[in-house]
Order: structure tokens, then sequence, then C-alpha cells
């Protein structure tokens, strides 16, 4: 990508005509993201806007947004580049390569009280720092599908972080999403919040619970999987498109492994497996110790970090 193409932020720097860019907003394509997003045989035939003119169009959007094609260098050097928010533990932000990452799903997985929630408080408070801090310098949104989010520990934690508490919680974007059909809704509505709000995080606490109380049992598994399939297509395309890192958190039982086979056992290590990002398995150990073990990640060392929930947040053991 050219230092030229990087600069290009709206639509109408890609010199679109009124007339056309009129229409395209009419579909909801106001960003370059959107367009970058677009099927062109589709929209041609909705807004009769000729093809060329929109394959053109796309294909600038994707190469404003360094969608082409790269060398591999160009890749290795992009993934080292990338923002990373810290957890509150360096032993864990180690493990993940440094901290959360921008650009991908990252799936925290593990019975319960193993630390998923409090993992998604501390990031969304962790993102609003500066860079030479650990975070983005950026906002935050939460989509709680328990109804276990508590703005008192964003208090307490953005305390612990030196952050103003009221601040931090205005920057906090939190909805509760009462079913997977409106957990899916909410993800398309981040189109426009995440570019308008200055978001670097969307957090999803839990992405598996509404599927697994709609689709109960093995009949309905396929179906099941089918939707949480798209939904998780939609996560990753957002982290992927909008730059934001997405953190999504999955209940299972406390041995997995046990399970392995049964269809019909809530273990969030199927439902998952074959969508890319990173997913780390949370343990419970003695006391407020908690274990950290990446799953699936060739490119990360397997090994495990032992951190600790404190009234203040995610932190190293003394
Ligand atoms: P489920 O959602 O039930 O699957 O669990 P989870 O993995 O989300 O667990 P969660 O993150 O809610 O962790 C709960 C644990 O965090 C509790 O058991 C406490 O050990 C710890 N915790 C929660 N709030 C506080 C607090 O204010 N102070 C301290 N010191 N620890 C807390
Ligand atoms: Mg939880």
């Amino acid at each position: 990508m050219s230092e030229q193409e990087k600069k290009i932020k709206s639509l109408e720097e890609l010199g679109i005509s009124s007339t056309i860019l009129k229409k395209l907003q009419e579909v909801g394509i106001t960003t370059i993201e959107a367009l970058a997003a677009a099927n062109p045989y589709e929209l041609s035939q909705n807004l009769a806007i000729p093809l060329p003119t929109l394959q053109k169009l796309v294909a600038q959007a994707r190469a404003a947004l360094g969608l082409g094609f790269k060398t591999a260098l160009e890749l290795k050097k992009e993934r080292a580049s990338l923002p990373k928010i810290t957890t509150g533990s360096r032993n864990l932000d180690s493990l993940l390569g440094g901290g959360v990452e921008v650009k991908t799903v990252t799936e925290f997985f593990g019975e319960f009280g193993s630390g998923k929630t409090q993992l998604c408080h501390q990031l969304a408070v962790n993102v609003q720092l500066p860079p030479e801090k650990g975070g983005l310098g950026k906002k935050a949104v939460y989509i709680d599908t328990e109804g276990t989010f508590r703005w008192e520990r964003i208090e307490a934690m953005a305390r612990g972080v030196g952050l103003e508490p009221d601040k931090v919680m205005e920057n906090i974007f939190y909805v509760r999403a009462i079913n997977s059909d409106h957990q899916m809704a909410v993800v398309e509505e981040l189109k426009d919040l995440i570019p308008k709000e200055n978001i670097g995080l969307v957090v999803v606490d839990s992405v598996t619970g509404h599927f697994r109380a709609e689709y109960p049992g093995r009949e309905n598994l396929a179906a099941r999987q089918q939707k949480l399939n798209r939904h998780l297509h939609q996560l990753i395309s957002l982290a992927e498109l909008y730059n934001v890192a997405v953190v999504v958190t999955n209940q299972v039982m406390a041995r997995p492994d046990v399970f392995y086979g049964d269809p019909t056992m809530p273990i969030g290590g199927h439902v998952l497996h074959h969508a890319p990002g990173i997913r780390v398995q949370l343990k419970k150990s003695r006391g407020n110790r908690r274990i950290a073990r990446i799953v699936d990640a060739p490119h990360l060392p397997e090994s495990e970090a032992v951190f600790v929930i404190t009234d203040v947040g995610i932190r190293d053991p003394e």
C-alpha cells in the first residue's frame, strides 16, 4: 500500500460523482470500508449504475484499505506493526505476543468464574490508555448477552490504571443483546458507530450464550452452528475491515477434553474451532489466580501464563 493510498479516508476522496455518492448512501454505503465489502454486481442491479464503474470504485476502495495482493514480507511487517491492547498482566500480554491485537478476533474460553468477563471489562478500560501505556487511545463497544456487565468494575479498573472513571465510562458504548438476532443486528450497526466514535475494541460477552439457549440439543446443532458461523464471519470482517480488536468469550465445561465427541455438550471448543483468530483457554487456579493457555495458534508458543484478578483488575501475581 503506497503512502498516497493510505491517506484516502472517505468516499468523496475517491472522486465519486455526487449522483453515485447519493445512490450509494441510499443503500447504506457511506464509508470506504462499506464500499470495499460491497458486491459490484448486486449494486449495479439495484442502483442502476454501470457495472464497470462500480467494479472500478470497489477496487479502488479495496486498494485504499490495503486489501489487494501483498508479498509475504509485507504481510509479516504488517502483522508485527499491529497495535495491541495490554491485558493488565505482563505474563498474559507476552503469551499473546504483546497483548490483544487489532484486526483479530480473540476468544477467551473457560469455565464459569475463570475470568472471561473480568478480562473484557479490563480491556474496555485499557483500550482507552494512550499507546505508550499499552492502549490505543480509543473507545470500546461492549455487547453484553448475559447481563453481567458492571459499571462498578469499570470504575474500579479505571482508577487502577490512573484514568478518570467517569471519562472512561463515557467512552464505553454498552448494549444488552436480548437474543441472537439482536446480537447480530447490533454488529451490523457497528459499521457506522466504529468510525464515528473512534472505537478500537468490540467485546461480545458471551458470543455463544444466546445461540445455545435458542438452539438446544443435538437436533438443532446444525442450525445453531450455521447461524453462529454467520455471526463469527460478521465479527471477523469487522475486525479486519474496521481495524478494531474483537474479543469474544465462550463458556465451556471444566474439562472439555473429556466431552469431546459429544455434540450436545456446550463445548465452545467445537463451536469456534474453525474461525481464524486467537483462542485462549482460561482455567481457575488457587485463590484469585488464573491460568491462560493459547490453543490452536501455530505462530505462538505453546505455553501458559498466570495472572490474578484483583479489586483493581487484571494483574500479574505478586
Ligand atoms: P462466567 O461468565 O460465569 O462463565 O464466568 P467468567 O469467566 O466470566 O468469570 P468472571 O470474569 O466473572 O470472574 C469472576 C471472578 O472474578 C470471581 O470469581 C472473582 O474471583 C473475580 N472478581 C470479580 N469481581 C471482583 C472484584 O471486585 N474484586 C476481586 N478481587 N475479584 C473479583
Ligand atoms: Mg462472564
